[in-house]
């Protein structure tokens, strides 16, 4: 019997892990804990919500007190610790919101594990949900490793490697049993459309400019939301104590080239002519200390665990596309409010 709290269940892959762990798991009580901030939606998990071994906290990292509570009142035994502030473009207008939910969060809550757990830290795991930005930017060769030495260059990522930093190093200090996972850019359902490709798909669809950084040829490596979440649940179930794990999509695209293909698909689905969306690509003003190149090494997860992503890129995206297609509603709940704030913010006069 476990009770597994899991961290940022109503954001985007949280939602997703949620949901794999209430269905796939019955005897497990699963706890989501989430500010629910801007990009936190518990309609993400309307589906589930009604489920017995399912409990929703209301709750921020920064709250070091209700995070006790919260362990004590479902008598956690475990964290998987996804909840983060993580958009890229947003910690370059306002870095300490990173500085305070990815590390000081993230912090407070190794604190009430530890504290939490003391009689048998060995009996208990700590799991951190990172991304692979921490290892900074590629140049036209080369792939991440789970040793390639940390890097970071957003405000976002300084963050996260500090957090993996401190994960790391309460295993060597206190003995907590924890394991980190570095994963490559995600896309699929429930995305919050400020990140390239629901943002694109949100700006097809209303015929509105699709904002392309720089001269469009960064590199992304792209995997499917659900096949992270599969990584998670392996990774937590089978992964060995303190290590670490790097997953990806074995799927590399430059922006453009990804872009073209998400225009031609939404044409075909659109009804629209083929070559009509295209048009609206607009090169923009680059994001500053924008990383050229990402693309990661998931051979050790391959090897030692036997994940590896069930679809290709095409068939993702297509799943993808349908949703926001079928979703409308979710879309202009979440696209409505503050979010008309920041995209004015951030593209006026780029
Ligand atoms: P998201 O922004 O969609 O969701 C984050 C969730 O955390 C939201 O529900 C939000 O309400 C919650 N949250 C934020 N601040 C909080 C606080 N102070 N206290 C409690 N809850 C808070 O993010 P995501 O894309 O689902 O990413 C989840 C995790 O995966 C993050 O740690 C991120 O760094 C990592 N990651 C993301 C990607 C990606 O492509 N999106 C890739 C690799 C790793
Ligand atoms: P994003 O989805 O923000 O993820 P990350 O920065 O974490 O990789 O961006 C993916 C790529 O798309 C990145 O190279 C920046 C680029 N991009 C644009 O060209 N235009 C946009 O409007 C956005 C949001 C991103």
């Amino acid at each position: 019997m476990k009770n597994i709290l899991i961290t940022g269940g109503a954001g985007f892959i949280g939602s997703h892990v949620v949901r794999l762990f209430v269905n796939k798991y019955p005897n497990y009580k699963i706890v989501n804990l989430d500010a629910l901030t801007y990009a936190g939606n518990l309609e993400n998990l309307k589906d589930i919500d009604q489920s017995p071994n399912y409990k929703f906290e209301k709750v921020n990292l920064l709250d070091a007190d209700a995070l006790k509570t919260v362990f004590t009142t479902h008598n956690i035994t475990d964290v998987i610790h996804l909840a983060a502030e993580s958009h890229v473009d947003r910690s370059i207008l306002s870095p300490l919101d990173f500085v305070y939910t990815n590390i000081v969060g993230t912090v407070n809550l190794l604190n009430t594990a530890k504290e939490f757990w003391k009689a048998d830290l060995t009996k208990h795991l700590f799991y951190h949900v990172s991304t692979d930005e921490v290892y900074g930017a590629l140049g036209e060769t080369g792939l991440f490793t789970e040793t390639t030495p940390y890097s970071p260059n957003s405000p976002y990522s300084a963050s996260k490697a500090s957090s993996d930093h401190f994960v790391r190093a309460y295993a060597e200090t206190y003995h907590m049993n924890t394991v980190i996972s570095n994963c490559s850019n995600n896309y699929g359902p429930n995305h919050f459309p400020e990140k390239l490709i629901p943002l694109f798909i949100n700006n097809i669809i209303n015929k509105k400019p699709l904002p392309v950084y720089g001269d469009g040829l960064y590199t992304r490596d792209w995997l499917f939301v659900i096949d992270h979440a599969v990584a998670i649940d392996t990774i937590f179930h089978n992964g060995k104590i303190n290590e670490t794990y790097n997953i990806g999509g074995f799927n590399e695209w430059k922006n453009i080239d990804l872009i073209k293909v998400m225009c031609k698909q939404m044409d075909a689905k659109l009804g629209r002519s083929i070559g009509e969306s295209e048009q609206l690509i607009t090169y923009i003003k680059d994001r500053p200390g924008h990383d050229r190149r990402y693309a990661i090494d998931a051979t050790k997860i391959n090897k030692e665990l036997g994940w590896k992503p069930s679809v290709t890129f095409e068939e993702g995206l297509a799943i993808t596309i349908d949703w926001y297609l079928q979703n409308t509603e979710w879309l202009n709940n979440v696209t409505s409010g503050n979010y008309a704030n920041y995209y004015e913010n951030m593209y006026a006069g780029r």
